[in-house]
């Protein structure tokens, strides 16, 4: 299995069979042009995806998170290839946001999957709350500020 970038013609079907599998739903809407996509491959098939790009944090009243601020969203993986297929592909997105140049990160997560997020360093703030059609969530940031800090200034690295 490798982890590589995509195109977004490349990950949607993965994103849409795990994600909505019975069609979208109101208030979908397409990745904007400028973000980045990452697919899980095996033998030449895509089997898992995770999509980032830059977007303002929605919710800042619970808690700062440093700028740029990108997003994550649409993370998935097939379900006979899951096992350390989505850890791969969080560790993947959140090197190219840093990549980039994200301060910090963001998302929406299914409340089943807050243990990957968390292995990953993230952190879950504020309530539960329902996503309409498709369940419960909690808000997920990532910062990545202390990076920004020891890339100005080498002597934080210590
Ligand atoms: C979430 C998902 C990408 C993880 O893929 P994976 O290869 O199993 O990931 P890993 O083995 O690295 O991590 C396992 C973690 O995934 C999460 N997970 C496992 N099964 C899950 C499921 N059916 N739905 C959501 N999350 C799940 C859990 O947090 C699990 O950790 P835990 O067992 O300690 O609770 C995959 O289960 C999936 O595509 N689920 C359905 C879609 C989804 O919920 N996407 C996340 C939206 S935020």
């Amino acid at each position: 299995m490798r982890v590589r970038p995509a195109s977004p013609d490349e990950v949607r079907a993965v994103q849409t069979r795990v994600l909505r599998p019975d069609g979208p739903l109101p208030g979908d809407r397409p990745h904007p042009a400028s973000w980045r996509h990452l697919a899980a491959e095996v033998d030449g098939h895509v089997v898992g995806a995770v999509s980032v790009g830059p977007a303002p944090w929605r919710r800042p009243d619970l808690a700062p998170l440093p700028r740029p601020q990108w997003q994550l969203r649409s993370m998935a993986v097939l379900a006979e290839y899951r096992g350390g297929v989505g850890a791969r592909l969080l560790a993947a997105a959140v090197a190219t946001a840093r990549e980039a140049g994200a301060g910090g990160l963001w998302a929406t997560a299914r409340t089943a999957a807050l243990g990957l997020y968390r292995r990953g360093g993230w952190r879950a703030v504020g309530e539960q709350w329902d996503k309409a059609g498709i369940g419960p969530h909690r808000y997920v940031v990532l910062s990545l500020w202390a990076d920004h800090r020891a890339r100005e200034r080498p002597e934080a690295r210590a």
